[in-house]
């Protein structure tokens, strides 16, 4: 470490301080595990950030994105174009729910969600319901940190440093229950009416010809794995459709197989009308998010614009990068190729039998899961909210697993190539890493 200087590298969503007194530094990844700067194997339980679905390295992925760079390393994207976009975004509509079949490219899973709020805006001016400006989110949602994602969303210590977020925002109440659903094996049974307050409270307090679009997480999983209860998504798809109001999905986690399905609209049986995914569309290798559309949205965009202009003025210099695109085809032709979905969903049984193995150890106050995902949550300890969650992340660390922590929820969700003996040893650390603290 002596060689690295680490002062001018100021690091994001990190205890900066704390971290550079005792660095963790992966210097290499393949398939399952990373290795850190000691030489030690690190088995990853996080899919990097909820990412690499793949697991690392992958050969084509390596291969398709050194191509490209060798040929074609950067294009701008507006008022320009190269092929690989063209085929990224064919590639993806090609598997996304059907009924959306529309692909915008960004940078990130923060931008996806701030153009996704921008597209249903537009989109009701675009039809001339222009007094739609409103926008509901949910307490304990997650967006991302653009303005946009952090008005809608829902992390209290996200926002309180900037308070001066959208206007015209609201939230409905987080679906996390766990007086009623504790120890839930996949969805929650109770809690479909946390649904019903969106008609009940908010739509009668805002008037619902002034809201343009909901926006909610299938399932939250960086405020610590919060799983829909059975039927939710379904009343709130009920209640949009009753007000004209547009549905956003947000899976940037949930896409590309982590819940034992290709999307959590396909596997809940709900269609949004807006869908923004990220992360996983590149197995994490290059930067890239996408907001997939309705062809209605789109062609209200086209149709209120005269021809030659710009319909949507929205976009980045790295949207569609060759690179991204490059790496978006062979990821999403390697998850085919490898049957990574239906692998993912054919775990999810021992996954949830391991998981809940843990049920009764001390401190665990609750596990649920769905498909390759689970969240651990521990007791706090009285007055050090999240501490106890930090120290048995650093234990599993040091035991050489990798997971993620969210104050006391630690998240589970490998690679979809995990095998069964990795899902043990995941939660066998955890066990260990949880007794071994106060
Ligand atoms: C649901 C959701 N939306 C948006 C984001 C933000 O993505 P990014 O960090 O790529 O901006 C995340 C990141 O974890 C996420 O989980």
């Amino acid at each position: 470490m002596s060689a690295i200087d680490m002062d001018a590298f100021w690091m994001p969503f990190t205890a900066n301080r704390q971290f550079k007194r005792a660095p963790r530094m992966l210097v290499s990844a393949d398939g399952m595990y990373y290795r850190d700067d000691q030489g030690r194997q690190i088995l990853d339980g996080s899919a990097g950030l909820w990412c690499v679905a793949a697991g690392h390295n992958r050969q084509p992925i390596v291969d398709a994105v050194a191509r490209q760079l060798a040929t074609l390393d950067y294009a701008p994207p507006f008022q320009m174009a190269h092929p690989k976009a063209f085929e990224a975004a064919s590639r993806l509509v090609a598997m996304a729910p059907k009924g959306l079949s529309k692909a915008f490219f960004v940078g990130s899973g923060s931008e996806a969600a701030d153009t996704a709020l921008k597209m249903a805006i537009g989109y009701h001016r675009a039809r001339g319901d222009g007094g739609r400006v409103k926008l509901i989110g949910r307490e304990r949602g997650y967006h991302g940190v653009n303005f946009g994602g952090v008005s809608v969303g829902g992390i209290a210590g996200n926002r309180k440093l900037f308070p001066v977020a959208l206007p015209c925002v609201d939230h409905l109440r987080s679906t996390h229950d766990l007086a009623r659903n504790a120890f839930s094996r996949g969805q929650p049974a109770r809690g479909a009416e946390f649904a019903d307050e969106l008609e009940q409270r908010l739509l009668t307090l805002h008037d619902p010809s002034t809201v343009a679009a909901v926006i909610v997480e299938p399932m939250a999983g960086s405020t610590g794995v919060l799983i829909p209860p059975q039927g939710y998504l379904q009343r709130l798809r009920e209640i949009c459709d009753k007000y004209g109001i547009l549905l956003i999905f947000d899976e940037v986690i949930t896409g590309f197989g982590r819940l034992g399905a290709d999307w959590a609209a396909n596997k809940f049986g709900v269609l949004p009308d807006i869908l923004t995914c990220a992360k996983g569309l590149t197995n994490g290798a290059v930067p890239m998010g996408a907001v997939l559309v309705k062809q209605e949205i789109h062609d209200a965009f086209m149709a209120a614009a005269a021809d030659g202009a710009i319909e949507f003025p929205h976009g980045y210099t790295y949207s569609a990068h060759p690179l991204a695109c490059a790496a978006a085809v062979a990821a999403l032709e390697l998850y085919r190729e490898e049957h990574l979905f239906e692998r993912a969903a054919g775990l999810s049984a021992a996954f949830e039998e391991r998981a809940h193995a843990l049920r009764g150890r001390r401190h665990i106050k609750d596990i649920r899961n769905l498909g390759l995902v689970a969240g651990v949550e521990l007791e706090s300890r009285p007055g050090a909210p999240g501490k106890r969650g930090y120290e048995a992340f650093l234990k599993c660390w040091e035991r050489g697993v990798l997971l993620r922590c969210t104050g006391d929820i630690l998240a589970v969700s490998p690679p979809l190539i995990v095998s069964e003996d990795e899902i043990e040893r995941i939660f066998h650390t955890i066990g260990e890493a949880v007794a071994s603290i106060e």
